[in-house]
């Protein structure tokens, strides 16, 4: 639970399990001593762990009446904290029941739905299917439908708004290595201009200002090894990010982060030096 405490709201804490006791239990723990705004069931998750040895996350697309118990139960032990589920479009190509699924969802009494547009069994391959994620808002009568997969830009962000009849969406990968995407995608839904991407020197700071909060809460030399993986995030589509990625993996010292960080993000004033 590290974290969730101090994190500011409004704060969405996602759990997991096949057990509606043990759900609700570590729900109800969230919802009143924790205050966190929104409890999520994840049902999505197609990691091997959690389906097969631990028949949880995805695993409980195939057994929707488990996943009502699961979410009646949650629903009851969290009141009035609202608790909303994620899912995965079915198991496989041949068993999409997402439309079955999130009408239980919405018997059970979860406040909202998110819809990742792939199966399980495609774990990150091939493209989100939102005509599927869209197939499910006639279904459902009160609760909000959010859709997630691939949206990694301000404008597939509006154009899914435009194309498909969705609530919400949701934006999972693209957002570690472009935290700025929020602000852009909320932009070009309002319809108003798009942000440009922070500057090199910006995006600099923001990494320093990460690796910053994460020594604070875990101490520097383990917040350097932590950070590698969100360091890389940040060089994503950068020139020299393969050659940062090699760099970054072997990091342990503060030190070492950040003279890698200088190297890979010059100073702008450094960089027009070298140019004159
Ligand atoms: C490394 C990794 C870990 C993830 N962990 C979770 C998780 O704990 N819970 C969850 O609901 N989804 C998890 N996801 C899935 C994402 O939330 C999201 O559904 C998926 O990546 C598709 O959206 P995107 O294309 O915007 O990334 C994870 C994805 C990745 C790549």
């Amino acid at each position: 639970m590290w974290g969730v405490a101090e994190e500011p709201r409004p704060l969405a804490v996602q759990i997991w399990d096949n057990d509606p006791e043990t759900l609700a239990k570590v729900g109800a723990r969230l919802a009143h001593q924790y205050r966190v705004s929104v409890v999520d069931i994840n049902f999505g998750c197609p990691v091997r762990q959690v389906t097969e040895k631990a028949h949880s996350g995805s695993y409980l697309l195939k057994q929707p009446d488990r996943m009502g118990q699961i979410i009646e139960q949650v629903v009851a032990a969290c009141a009035p904290t609202p608790v909303t589920a994620k899912i995965r479009l079915g198991c496989t190509r041949d068993s999409i029941n997402a439309i079955d699924i999130a009408q239980v969802v919405e018997g059970a009494g979860a406040a909202a739905l998110t819809v990742h547009g792939r199966t399980a069994s495609e774990m990150f391959r091939g493209s989100a299917d939102w005509d599927q994620i869209a197939a499910i808002k006639p279904h459902l009568q009160k609760i909000p439908l959010i859709g997630n997969g691939d949206l990694d830009s301000a404008e597939k962000v509006a154009e899914a708004f435009r194309r498909y009849d969705v609530d919400g969406v949701m934006i999972a990968r693209a957002a570690l290595g472009k935290p700025w995407l929020f602000a852009q995608a909320a932009a070009a839904v309002r319809g108003e201009a798009v942000p440009a991407d922070p500057t090199l020197d910006e995006q600099r700071e923001l990494l320093l200002h990460h690796f910053d909060l994460v020594c604070k809460r875990f101490g520097s030399k383990k917040a350097s090894v932590l950070m590698r993986k969100y360091a890389c995030c940040y060089a994503q589509g950068r020139r020299g990010a393969r050659e940062f990625r090699k760099r970054v993996a072997k990091i342990e010292t503060p030190e070492v982060f950040y003279a890698v960080v200088e190297e890979f993000f010059p100073r702008e004033a450094d960089e027009a030096g070298v140019r004159n």
